[in-house]
């Protein structure tokens, strides 16, 4: 990650009518590759900072704790997220951490504006409680926020269910803590594979849980990678993106996957079963078949 001297910063991304961000403001938040970690700063180390919060309750209190660590005592912090995402929460979090809140509404958003006190509670206890960590039921490296941080993916155990030993040049878009990979990687005929993920939180965990020379591990957004002449894909698409349901992110992951198989290389992918994506498929493979179903998934094999 990137490191500057400035003492400002900006979480997220905060929608810019409702905050002032200072320009030579450092960016921080795992979703924005390139971008700093809160985690790695020094206690004190910002005068002000503006904080798009997550919607899940132990990252966003995470998030929340790390700002008010790396404060200065009288530092200025803004706070916000839409109100069915958790602004509405925000005020009573962080009166918890010990601050007097003055909170506004705009937009949707909750806005919450503190000054840092110079003593804080349950910073500590929050933060560990949203820290990376090893899972004994997944046997993985994972941190809460993650995609199924804590439990398997039915969506994606159905699909290592029916994946074949795959072979040659492959890639994992959207790999989250690595699991799929973890399942390619077991075939020996596998050469390499590339796992991309847009949250830093994974990029992580899956370099501590896909140990394999094999494998190359990207923080970058798929939408913009350009990966070409593979033999096989392997993707449990998202469908959310920030919170809401995107269907698109997941349509354009299989044109991205059909760009980067060459003619007659196989795409393996798991979606949920309402979501539209066959029709999307139809036009950019030679043949499109429907490997496996359940009440909630399906199970698709695309060739080029
Ligand atoms: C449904 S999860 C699947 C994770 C993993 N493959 C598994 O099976 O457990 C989708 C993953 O895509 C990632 N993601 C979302 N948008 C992305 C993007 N634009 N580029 C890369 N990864 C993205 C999410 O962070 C998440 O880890």
């Amino acid at each position: 990650m990137n490191s500057s001297s400035s003492r400002h910063g900006v979480y997220g991304t905060p929608p810019l009518a409702l905050a002032t961000v200072p320009a030579d403001a450092r960016i921080f938040g795992p979703f924005l590759p390139g971008s700093e970690d809160l985690a790695e700063l020094q206690d004190g180390a910002l005068s002000t900072l503006v904080v798009l919060a997550p919607a899940g309750v132990l990252e966003r209190r995470y998030a929340l704790a790390q700002a008010l660590r790396v404060l200065e005592p009288g530092g200025q912090l803004t706070v916000m997220a839409l109100k069915d995402k958790g602004g509405s929460r925000l005020r009573k979090e962080l009166e918890a951490f010990g601050c007097v809140v003055i909170e506004t509404s705009k937009a949707h958003h909750r806005i919450c504006g503190v000054t840092r006190p110079a003593q804080v509670e349950g910073v500590s206890a929050a933060i560990a409680a949203g820290d990376p960590r090893r899972s004994e039921t997944l046997n993985l490296y994972t941190q809460p926020g993650i995609f199924s941080w804590d439990r398997p993916d039915p969506g994606s155990a159905l699909l290592m269910e029916h994946l074949p030993a795959l072979s040659g040049r492959g890639a994992d878009l959207g790999a989250g803590l690595g699991v799929l990979a973890l399942a390619v990687l077991a075939s020996p005929k596998v050469t390499s594979l590339t796992l991309i993920d847009l949250d830093y939180r994974a990029v992580r965990a899956a370099q501590r849980n896909v140990a394999d020379g094999r494998a190359e591990i990207l923080w970058a957004d798929v939408r913009t990678t350009e990966l070409t002449n593979l033999d096989f894909v392997v993707m449990n698409p998202p469908f959310h993106d920030g919170g809401a349901e995107d269907r698109s992110l997941g349509q354009t992951f299989i044109r991205k996957a059909a760009e980067a198989l060459r003619k007659g290389g196989t795409c393996w992918l798991v979606a949920n079963r309402h979501l539209p994506y066959e029709a999307v498929m139809a036009p950019l493979f030679a043949k499109v078949t429907l490997q496996a179903e359940t009440k909630a998934f399906k199970v698709y094999e695309a060739r080029k």
